[in-house]
């Protein structure tokens, strides 16, 4: 078999690479280990940039998000028993966020793919990645218990942090910048309404937590928890009673409980690998980076590296001009730093630290105080939060 672009992973950068290639009239194929219901049944973030949704749009999968997103003009920070808005269209000159889950961006992107008749491999077993230090670049998987050899142009690592293309590269060619926090979050989906119209973050002595939605009857909470902690410990009523006794008792007052849908514990990561390209090997998403999701960047990082990586390879096939291709990398890099600094920022800032002391914690008050006090302060956090552009 012979494609343009060989896409390995059907996550949200793969899916939406591989549409906004089909639209351009690029050929291409995604591999996939996993089958399609598997891919969807991870319950992942939900909030998007405004960059993000044109992509979708782009792509041809924006009209669900654009019926049943839900457009958020302002987030809240709850600290010392009081919840403070931090107004984002305000403080950015009209720009907002829209809550709308990776699920239903995976599934819109899925069913606009197989829309299309493009072709997928899902249940692809031991992808493997060669020749892309050179001009003839394949991808080998098993099939149905077939060997299969994919011949193409270019490799899109889109893979994932767990992903076969990053562990392919020659650890001298490659460089990992990481640092691994020393809690987990703890993510409960329910059947109930949000408590509050805009996401609350939750900065309590007894840890973080999150309050957000999926929708005007589901909802999505977090909880700050220790590494050594397991789901099994934390039936839904511990949870619940939990959530409150972070919250502020007029907000815990109006929390609506119900049986949990899933619950998860992950841990939270700072992450980045230089360069991302490697010969006709690009890494996009969370091949390439992690970041901890309490800045929501996860997601929307996904979509700006296809953005560069799409803009690329259209100037390529278009016209014959690699400088798209060329920068990939730095200009990728360029963004995916600003994201992780802020989402290192936001982590900072409202998490408990095992390990700060009085010092640190004194710190992170004077930051939480400053932020409420200081429009600059807001306005730095809100342009970061809804998006920097591309
Ligand atoms: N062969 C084929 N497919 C693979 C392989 C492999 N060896 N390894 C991983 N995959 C698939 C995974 O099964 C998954 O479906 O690659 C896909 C990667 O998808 P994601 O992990 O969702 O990564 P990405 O598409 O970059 O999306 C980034 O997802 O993790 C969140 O916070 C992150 O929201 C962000 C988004
Ligand atoms: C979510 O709804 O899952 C979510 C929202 C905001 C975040 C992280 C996760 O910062």
């Amino acid at each position: 078999m012979r494609t343009q672009v060989a896409i390995i992973g059907a996550g949200p950068s793969g899916l939406l690479l591989g549409q906004l290639l089909t639209r351009a009239g690029i050929d291409n194929v995604i591999v996939e280990r996993h089958t399609p219901a598997y891919v969807l049944g991870r319950i992942r973030a939900g909030v998007l940039e405004q960059g993000a949704v044109a992509m979708l749009d782009e792509a041809g999968a924006g009209a669900r998000l654009h019926a049943e997103g839900l457009v958020h003009g302002g987030i809240e920070i709850a600290w010392g028993g009081r919840r403070h808005r931090v107004d984002l269209s305000a403080l950015t000159g009209g720009h907002h966020v829209v809550v709308y889950g990776q699920t239903e961006v995976t599934k819109d992107l899925m069913e606009a793919r197989r829309a299309s008749g493009a072709r997928s491999v899902y249940e692809a077993e031991d992808a493997s990645v060669h020749g892309f230090d050179g001009d003839r670049p394949t991808v080998r998987y098993r099939h149905a218990g077939t060997t299969h050899e994919l011949e193409c142009d270019y490799i899109a690592g889109c893979d994932g942090f767990h992903g076969v293309c990053r562990q392919s590269v020659p650890a001298s060619a490659i460089r990992n910048f990481e640092r691994v926090y020393p809690f987990g979050w703890l993510g409960l989906l329910s059947d109930t309404p949000p408590v509050a119209d805009e996401l609350i973050y939750v900065l309590h002595e007894r840890g973080f937590a999150l309050c957000s939605m999926r929708s005007r009857t589901r909802s999505r909470y977090y909880l700050q928890c220790s590494l050594a902690e397991h789901v099994e410990q934390w039936p839904d009523e511990r949870f619940w009673t939990e959530l409150k006794a972070r919250l502020d008792p007029a907000t815990a007052a109006g929390l609506v409980t119900g049986a949990s849908l899933e619950k998860s514990i992950a841990p939270l990561r700072s992450f980045v690998a230089e360069p991302l390209r490697f010969g006709r090997l690009f890494l996009a998403g969370d091949a390439g980076h992690i970041v901890p999701p309490t800045g929501a960047k996860g997601l929307n990082l996904a979509a700006s590296d296809v953005r560069y990586l799409f803009d690329g390879l259209v100037e390529h096939y278009r016209h014959g001009r690699s400088g798209g291709l060329d920068a990939y990398s730095e200009r990728a890099l360029r963004r995916i730093w600003k994201a992780e600094r802020f989402s290192w920022w936001m982590t900072m800032l409202l998490h408990r630290f095992p390990d700060h002391g009085p010092f640190g914690e004194r710190i992170q008050q004077a930051e939480l105080d400053y932020l409420f006090s200081s429009k600059a302060a807001q306005a730095a956090l809100a342009e970061n939060y809804v998006g920097l552009p591309y």
